[in-house]
């Protein structure tokens, strides 16, 4: 980002003022368009290397190239990235960190925050570099100038923030990331799918410098006023599926899927953690992610990742293999206009958005006849090649799951989770996620 600011004439006496010499010692790095996934770091005190072995290698199976450490400033911080990195080493998987400044705004203490950090990590055989260096990533920070810390590290960086808008210092960085990943103004739920208005904002802005978009599958989040105040949902019913097909078409330089393991604002895609409570409660508290989050698996949504992650790599559309034809499903456990005895807080903002349905997309290598029932509802109809995605109504119960071809069952199954349509102990809506295989 640094040239684009500079104007054109600004930038052609630079060019002259700084010739061949200066041309040789850029060493610029390969560029290849990378997928990454966003990891929390601070709700995962107690991991193990094992556990990071065990995330790393779920990840690589998906075609993530790396993850996008989120750090704060917690007391276990330092004691887990060491694991991460260590774990990573003996693989092909890559790390960057990303500093949360909206988590800890201690990060403008530079020195002492973020220099070391980097000079630990940002020549470890682990470390993701790209373009102009070690990968280095944000959330929020907008302003912060990033020069000081390139000159006390003693290795290149390539600094991609996430900045909210425009403002002071963008000059030090290389290119953005962008996190609004769901339908939203200000911040506020509304009763539209996403948009790329967005994307083309940043891109408009970056003017060819590194883009990094987001993608996310869902978003919930439900906490009192006395833990974060956090009660809302963006409309998500189809949008992991709607998301990737603009990042097909926008072709941003790198993607990042928000989140692997934020279970509180249900927008994981990694693994449940059933024997280590603490990460859906971090802090200890009683009304943490764990109503909303635990038996609500997301797992399935990663075979949909996979072969997107595949197209937008190659440039083409979505292909599907035989041994990869599947019916991946979601549903919510309850109807959005339920009264709940909930013991902690009212229904989210945004309730009234999505659809009571239950959804089934389609991975197919060829066309083939799909059935879902769920209650009273049933829909039948032929699905195409590829990847598409189609609802029923919400009914009561197990709904089922079907795909037919030439009079021989592909796939078939039944959803995990039973559909309470008269009452519910807390307002979750959050997704139940599965596959048929
Ligand atoms: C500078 O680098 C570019 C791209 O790496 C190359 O095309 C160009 O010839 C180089 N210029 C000089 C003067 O070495
Ligand atoms: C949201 O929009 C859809 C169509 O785009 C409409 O059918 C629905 O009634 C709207 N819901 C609300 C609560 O406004």
């Amino acid at each position: 980002m640094k040239l684009y600011l500079l104007g054109l004439t600004l930038l052609a006496a630079l060019v002259e003022a700084f010739p061949a010499s200066t041309n040789s010692t850029i060493q610029k790095r390969a560029t290849p368009k990378l997928v990454f996934a966003h990891f929390i770091v601070g709700i995962v005190d107690g991991y193990t290397q094992a556990d990071w072995a065990n995330d790393i290698a779920l990840a690589a199976a998906t075609g993530i190239d790396a993850f996008a450490l989120n750090i704060g400033t917690d007391s276990w911080t330092d004691t887990q990235l060491a694991l991460a990195y260590a774990a990573a080493r003996s693989t092909s998987f890559k790390l960057f960190i990303s500093f949360d400044f909206a988590a800890s705004p201690g990060f403008s203490d530079f020195s002492n925050q973020i220099v070391p950090r980097l000079n630990l990590y940002a020549s470890d055989a682990a470390q993701l570099q790209w373009g102009n260096g070690a990968l280095v990533s944000t959330f929020t920070g907008d302003g912060f100038d990033w020069s000081p810390v390139r000159s006390a590290v003693g290795h290149p960086l390539e600094i991609i923030p996430f900045y909210q808008a425009a403002l002071a210092h963008q000059d030090s960085t290389d290119g953005l990331f962008m996190w609004n990943a769901w339908p939203s103004q200000n911040n506020q739920p509304i009763n539209q799918t996403m948009s790329i208005a967005g994307d083309q904002f940043y891109q408009s802005q970056l003017a060819g410098s590194p883009y990094m978009a987001g993608v996310s599958p869902w978003f919930f989040t439900h906490y009192d006023p006395q833990t974060f105040n956090k009660n809302w949902l963006y409309l998500s019913d189809t949008l992991l599926i709607d998301r990737w097909n603009q990042i097909l078409n926008l072709q941003p330089q790198l993607v990042e899927l928000i989140t692997w393991n934020d279970f509180g604002e249900s927008h994981y895609i990694g693994p449940l953690h059933p024997e280590r409570p603490s990460v859906y409660a971090p802090s200890g508290d009683s009304d943490g992610a764990i109503q909303w989050a635990a038996g609500f698996p997301h797992d399935a949504w990663r075979k949909i990742i996979t072969p997107y992650i595949a197209a937008y790599k190659n440039g083409g559309p979505v292909t599907i293999s035989a041994s990869q034809e599947n019916i991946v499903y979601w549903y919510r456990p309850h109807p959005k206009g339920l009264s709940c005895a909930d013991p902690f807080l009212g229904p989210p903002t945004g309730q009234s958005f999505p659809a009571d349905g239950i959804w089934a997309a389609t991975l197919l290598a060829s066309p083939a006849t799909l059935t879902i029932t769920s209650g009273t509802f049933s829909l039948t109809t032929t699905a195409p090649a590829g990847i598409n995605y189609f609802a029923t109504g919400m009914g009561s119960g197990q709904p089922t799951f079907k795909l037919v071809r030439n009079g021989v069952t592909i796939t078939q199954g039944t959803g995990g989770l039973s559909i309470d349509l008269n009452s519910c102990n807390i307002y979750n809506f959050n997704a139940f996620v599965g596959s048929t295989k």
